[in-house]
């Protein structure tokens, strides 16, 4: 079955929210990030400006009206740069320019102009742990005899007999190890045209300063760091075989490549530069480390911020939740940073259809990548549920203190592309895994602009990603001025979050089973329902909810806002 968004879910606005809708203008001072809504860009499938099949940034700046109407404080924006997308474009040719199918660095220009002057911040997503194999530096390694000083700059080193320096295995599958003509092999923990820098050379830690720079003068108000957690690296010999290697989430530091302490001391040298400005730039770490190992990346001599995905990686259940933002809310608060909070970007399936399947048998969260592999047919999705609680969280998320990342699409509800024909299919997951996951392209389609037309709007040429014919009922045409579709959720959520946002801090309310209520600073509660039996409402105005609610009474899957 097509998974049809349903209809009006919005109950009637109530009048006290009203008084909330404020400007859109983000503060401008050099806290801006600590509570910000960012929204994440994926350039080459969010607008197409020149009809070519694929996003850029011309299109973007098209859209900008719409990004104002959303009321975002700042747009992430992967990558854009020169690259042969052998992953999505986080393999980089060249970290300061645009790639000429997206755009050119003047398109760059007039699209921070045009986000500045509605009021949007900018954040650029930077790649320091590989290069792809056709940057400048290894197309001069790869040319280069053995042992020659442009090797340097990457990871080589002589196999073990025929075979590869190590057992280990990249992030995609397959050997981490890829191996030239004349022998020598390199490391590469994600895919083989994404060879790893060796971050104890000058060349590669200066050359990051400068791509900081450039950007920053540029207007760039921040940085969202790649793999933040991988650049540093102990490869001493003889390389221990991955049989014996510690889970790089309980590795306290003791995994040789990934979240090793001397990573903080690059990030130590990027934070002086970043606040070289005024305000100081921002920077975001992806890190995949344990919660307490976050800190550091988080903290005001390092990058200033890290993602937590430990909401993203949990099942829809209240006990979960709250271990989970009890937790972070004191991590933040021990490292002077603020939260992270994020349910769907470019690596993940989207929010909407995960919370629409069953828990998984395993007993781990529900990533719904066994129903990609099935091509999103087993088990059934059942869709209304999945937006019902996406629409709960996410004015869940939005009453937390600190900041919340959305994903291009989520703001209509989009659900997962779980179709796409293996002949389309772009991620090297797949390709590296031999078939074994479907990977990321499914929520990397080209989001839906109109009702119907070629590319639903996307463009005047097709779709890189095929679009499903369900596609049109969540476009942006189809919602915009129903006061019941998410797309108004969304808006009216940010403009009476905008309203209401003080002290970076929130106090439990008993709210009984299966509830979670909190108040913030300045009385704004927030109450999500996560059982099936409608609970009773505190005496408060209600001035936002997530769907109709019972009378007084707020229905299971449900997140209210009060007064
Ligand atoms: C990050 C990106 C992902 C990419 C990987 C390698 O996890 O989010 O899309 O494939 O890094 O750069």
């Amino acid at each position: 079955m097509s998974p049809q968004p349903p209809g009006n879910l919005n109950p009637a606005p109530a009048d006290p929210s009203e008084a909330f809708l404020t400007s859109t203008q983000p503060t401008t001072d050099r806290d801006w990030w600590r509570q910000a809504v960012v929204y994440q860009i994926y350039p080459r499938s969010f607008a197409d400006a020149n009809g070519d099949g694929v996003g850029d940034l011309p299109g973007i700046i098209s859209r900008v009206p719409y990004l104002a109407s959303l009321g975002i404080d700042a747009v992430w924006l992967s990558p854009f740069y020169p690259s042969a997308l052998a992953d999505g474009g986080y393999d980089v040719d060249d970290y300061r320019n645009v790639d000429p199918r997206l755009g050119t660095l003047d398109d760059f220009d007039q699209l921070v102009a045009a986000l500045h002057e509605v009021g949007i911040k900018l954040i650029v997503d930077i790649v320091p742990n590989h290069t792809s194999n056709r940057h400048e530096w290894f197309v001069e390694a790869q040319d280069a005899p053995k042992d020659s000083p442009a090797r340097d700059r990457y990871i080589f080193r002589e196999g073990d007999g025929d075979g590869p320096p190590s057992d280990w295995d990249s992030v995609f599958g397959g050997s981490a190890w890829a191996q030239l003509e004349d022998g020598q092999w390199y490391l590469h923990l994600f895919a083989a045209e994404q060879p790893d820098l060796n971050w104890e050379h000058p060349e590669v830690r200066a050359d990051f300063l400068k791509t900081l720079r450039f950007w920053s003068d540029r207007g760039v108000d921040g940085f969202r760091v790649d793999v933040a957690h991988a650049l540093v690296k102990n490869l001493s010999e003889p390389f221990p075989s991955k049989t014996t290697l510690p889970r790089v989430s309980e590795s306290n530091g003791a995994h040789p490549l990934w979240d090793q302490d001397g990573v903080h001391e690059i990030y130590r040298e990027w934070r002086t530069v970043l606040n070289e400005y005024d305000p100081p730039r921002s920077a975001v770490a992806e890190a995949f480390v344990p919660a307490a190992r976050r800190a550091r990346y988080a903290s005001a001599d390092g990058l200033g911020q890290a993602f937590n995905f430990d909401l993203l990686q949990a099942d829809w259940e209240y006990e979960k939740f709250r271990q989970v933002i009890e937790d972070n809310l004191a991590l933040a608060e021990q490292n002077g940073s603020s939260s992270t909070w994020v349910f769907s970007n470019h690596d993940v399936v989207r929010h909407a259809t995960r919370y629409g399947l069953p828990k998984d048998p395993s007993g781990l969260w529900q990533d719904g990548k066994a129903w990609l592999l099935s091509n999103g047919t087993e088990p059934t999705v059942d869709v209304e549920l999945g937006l019902r609680r996406a629409r709960a969280a996410v004015l869940l998320m939005l009453a937390l203190p600190g900041s919340a990342y959305l994903y291009q699409g989520e703001e209509l509800g989009l659900q997962e592309v779980g179709e796409l024909p293996a002949a389309n299919l772009q991620d090297p997951a797949y390709f590296r895994s031999k078939g074994a996951e479907k990977g990321r392209d499914g929520c990397r389609v080209p989001i839906p602009w109109t009702v119907d037309g070629l590319s639903f709007g996307f463009g005047s040429g097709g779709s890189h990603l095929v679009q499903p014919k369900w596609f049109g009922g969540y476009s942006v045409e189809a919602q915009e001025g129903d006061p019941g579709s998410t797309l108004s959720l969304y808006r009216k959520a940010l403009a009476v979050r905008r309203g209401l946002q003080t002290g970076n801090s929130l106090t439990w309310a008993d709210g009984g089973d299966f509830v979670l209520h909190f108040t913030r600073p300045g009385g704004w509660q927030s109450i999500t329902n996560f059982g099936a039996a409608p609970v009773e409402l505190p005496e408060a105005a209600v001035v936002l909810a997530s769907g109709p609610l019972e009378g007084e009474k707020l229905p299971g899957d449900t997140t209210a806002w009060l007064i």
